[in-house]
Parts: structure tokens; C-alpha cells; sequence
């Protein structure tokens, strides 16, 4: 049969590619290009020269903006208050891409080298299983033969010299990472002790607040229908419109001034707890700014109750469930309560920090006459008409009847 792998170009997907086609398939190489630091060209190469029957580079940035990081600022998508999830998202964008080149190359196979104690490895099949129900998974450190085989680096070594997989030539960080545009995470290795901190050096996309700048950019956001349309920096008139050159700029910004980094114990989805440190510039900006502009711009309690679906979109997506009836649905009511989440946010961003300065919004809920009226009275139940009791005070007031109850 033909299997379609998830390739990474590193050593342990070289090693299964070279390993599936000891078991007697054809294997297609696929790899996805979201924004991570890579040499595609010389994966082509690497991939071709170890047996692969096809080989896809697919550049998914635009969608993995578009689709998948877009609507987790939406919800304000943050796992256990913290994680940003930036490996979460990223996996069922990969794999949709997967099981359309599957479908297309006629494959009954995919393949993927994410560990069997981890969370990738169910949001890929998830994702496989909505998207292509009839697929079969391989999923070789699941597989006795293959994790019995290669029980360390040491045994991949030596499995890469005797099948000529060119080794890599730089010593390997002694921890594990996954990086595309969102994020770069770091686990395993020596963060594996909780208490061990991160060297200095570790960190890639942000600078140490630190040895950042000691002047501010200052942003001003534009948002529509809850997600950036414009991004333009006040200091040097730079400005970005479309959506993978936001989210790119915002990532410069953050990463100049050392913004969103984080080092948290998480709860995996199957029932293990691991240490993760995080960086996240990019998002870690538009959420405080998406934020802003969201409660600007919504009713309190529309706001209430979006605020407990983004904690559920959260979890669906961080176990795996971005495809599913109820991730669905809580996707769409989201984008619902993002009709009028529009304006601009000004903002500036400071050693390790994103401060609010301003907001000013067509669609803003905000009355600045009803709260002078309010001070000026110290009470503002004072005097509501029957007409007037409903059950958003908020937007009522925001709108014309203030002029009507304010004048009575
Ligand atoms: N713990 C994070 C998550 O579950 C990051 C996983 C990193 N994955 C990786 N293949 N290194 O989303
Ligand atoms: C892995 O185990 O493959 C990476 C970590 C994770 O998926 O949580």
C-alpha cells in the first residue's frame, strides 16, 4: 500500500520513512511548511534520496492564519489559563492537508512519528479520522517492532548510518521543540525536571526583556469581525494588512521587545502532567489587544457566556477535537458574538509587555455622556422607564434611550 508520512526532515521521521519502506510501502513524504525556521529545498533532497516515491512541500501559512489562528483569537483560545496553544492548532492544519493528498494519491495510509504519550498523536488521528474516515494509521512509536528497534537516539544513529539517512551535523539540543509561526515549544530533555530553569539561550523567537529595546513600539490595531484587519506601528508609519503579514509583523514586534513567553506544567489529555515553556509573541499581543476591543464592543453578558465557550473551544482543540460536531458548534457561535467586535486598539509594546493605551470603536457599547450623567448623579438606577427594563441594560443605554432617560 501507499502510506502518506507526516514529514519533519529531522532524524525520527528520516528513520520512519526509510523503516515504512522496509515494511514494504510506498511512501509519500509530506511536509507541511507553517512558518517553522526549515530549509525546505534540502528536505526535498533528503527525502527524495531516502526512497520516497513523492514528495509535497506544502506552504499552509496563509490558512493556518487564516483558518486555525484566527478563530482562536476569536475565542481568546488560552489552555489552562496560560498555553496559548500553538502546537493545538497547528496539528489539525497539517493533517487536514494530509488526508487531502491521501485522498488525492490514492493512499489507504497516513504515518506520523509523534510519540504514544503524547497529545499530537491524537490530534492528528482525530483529525485523520474526521476528515477520512476510512484511512488506516500508522503510528510506529506505537508499534512494538519499531519502538523495541529504536529504543534511544543512539539506536536511530546507528539505524540512519547503516541506511545512509544523512545524520545531522549539529549537536541536538538536549530538549525537544516544535516551532511554526504561532510558537516555539520546548519539553523533554533537561526540562523534564520541573524545578531545572530554562538557559538563557534556549529561546528563539524572543529576545530577554532584558536586552530589549528601551523605547516602545506603539501599535495601532484594527480589528473587524473579531480579527485584525490593519496593523500599523505609530513610531515608523509601518503598516500591514493582510492577514499572514499581521500575524508575521506582530511576531517581530513581540519577539524584539521579548513578549509572550511562559514555562507552565500543563495537563496532557491522557492524564499526564508535562512541563512546557512557551513562546508566543505574536499572540500573546493580539489576545491582550483582541481582548480590549471585544469588551468594548460586546454586551456583558453575551461576554459571559462567550467567555465560558472559549474555555471549552479551548479544551476541545488542545485534546484534539478541532473537527468535531461540538467544536463545530462552538466555533460558529463564537464567530456569531464576533459581529461587531470591530475598531482600532492602540497599544505599546515594552520589555516582555503589551500596555492598552486606547480604543475607539464604531460599534463601541461605551457611553461617555451616560458616564458623566452617572457621576454627576451617583446613581444611575434612578430612573428607568418600564420601556427601558430589559435585560442588557448595557446596550440600551449605549444607544439613543440614554438621551431619553437622561432627559427625564
Ligand atoms: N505540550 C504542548 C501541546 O500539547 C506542546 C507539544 C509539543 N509537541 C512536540 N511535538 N514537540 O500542545
Ligand atoms: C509527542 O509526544 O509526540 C510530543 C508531545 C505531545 O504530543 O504532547
Amino acid at each position: 500500500g501507499t502510506v502518506v508520512l507526516a514529514y519533519s526532515g529531522g532524524l525520527d521521521t528520516s528513520c520512519i520513512l526509510v523503516w515504512l519502506k522496509e515494511q514494504g510501502y510506498d511512501v509519500i513524504a509530506y511536509l507541511a511548511n507553517i512558518g517553522q525556521d526549515e530549509d525546505f529545498e534540502a528536505a526535498r533532497k533528503k527525502a527524495e534520496s531516502l526512497g520516497a516515491k513523492k514528495i509535497f512541500i506544502e506552504d499552509l501559512r496563509k490558512e493556518f492564519v487564516e483558518d486555525f489562528i484566527w478563530p482562536s483569537v476569536q475565542a481568546n483560545a488560552v489552555y489552562e489559563d496560560r498555553y496559548l496553544m500553538g502546537t493545538a492548532i497547528a496539528r489539525p492544519c497539517i493533517a487536514r492537508r494530509q488526508v487531502e493528498i491521501a485522498r488525492k494519491e490514492g493512499a489507504q495510509f497516513v504515518s506520523h512519528g509523534a510519540t504514544g504519550k503524547g497529545n499530537d498523536q491524537i490530534r492528528f488521528e482525530l483529525t485523520c479520522y474526521a476528515l477520512y474516515p476510512e484511512v488506516k494509521i500508522i503510528a510506529p512509536w506505537r508499534i512494538p517492532e519499531f519502538y523495541n528497534r529504536f529504543r534511544g537516539r543512539k539506536d536511530l544513529m546507528e539505524y540512519a548510518q547503516k541506511f545512509g539517512i544523512p545524520v545531522p551535523v549539529t549537536p541536538k539540543a538536549p530538549w525537544s521543540m516544535d516551532a511554526n509561526l504561532m510558537h516555539i515549544s520546548y519539553e523533554s530533555g533537561i526540562l523534564e525536571n520541573p524545578k531545572s530553569q530554562a538557559p538563557p539561550d534556549l529561546y528563539l523567537m524572543t529576545k530577554n526583556p532584558a536586552d530589549s529595546p528601551n523605547e516602545p513600539d506603539v501599535l495601532e490595531m484594527e480589528f473587524r469581525n473579531g480579527v485584525p484587519i490593519k496593523v500599523t506601528n505609530e513610531t515608523n508609519g509601518i503598516s500591514k494588512n493582510a492577514p499572514l503579514e499581521i500575524f508575521s509583523y506582530l511576531n517581530e514586534i513581540g519577539g524584539k521587545h521579548g513578549v509572550g513567553r511562559i514555562d507552565i506544567v500543563e495537563n496532557r489529555f491522557i492524564g499526564m502532567k508535562s512541563r512546557g515553556i512557551y513562546e508566543t509573541p505574536g499572540g500573546t499581543i493580539l489576545l491582550k489587544a483582541h481582548l480590549d476591543i471585544e469588551t468594548f464592543t460586546m454586551d456583558k453578558e453575551v461576554r459571559r457566556i462567550k467567555q465560558g465557550l472559549g474555555i471549552k473551544f479551548s479544551e476541545l482543540v488542545y485534546n484534539g477535537f478541532w473537527y468535531s460536531p461540538e467544536c463545530d458548534f462552538v466555533r460558529h457561535c463564537i464567530a456569531k458574538s464576533q459581529e461587531n467586535v470591530e475598531g482600532k486598539v492602540q497599544l505599546s509594546v515594552f520589555k516582555g509587555q503589551v500596555y492598552i493605551l486606547g480604543r475607539e470603536s464604531p460599534k463601541s457599547l461605551y457611553n461617555e455622556e451616560l458616564v458623566r450623567w452617572v457621576n454627576f448623579l451617583g446613581n444611575v438606577c434612578v430612573c428607568l422607564e418600564s420601556s427601558c427594563v430589559r435585560l442588557t441594560p448595557e446596550a440600551l443605554w449605549a444607544g439613543s434611550a440614554l438621551t431619553k432617560v437622561g432627559k427625564k
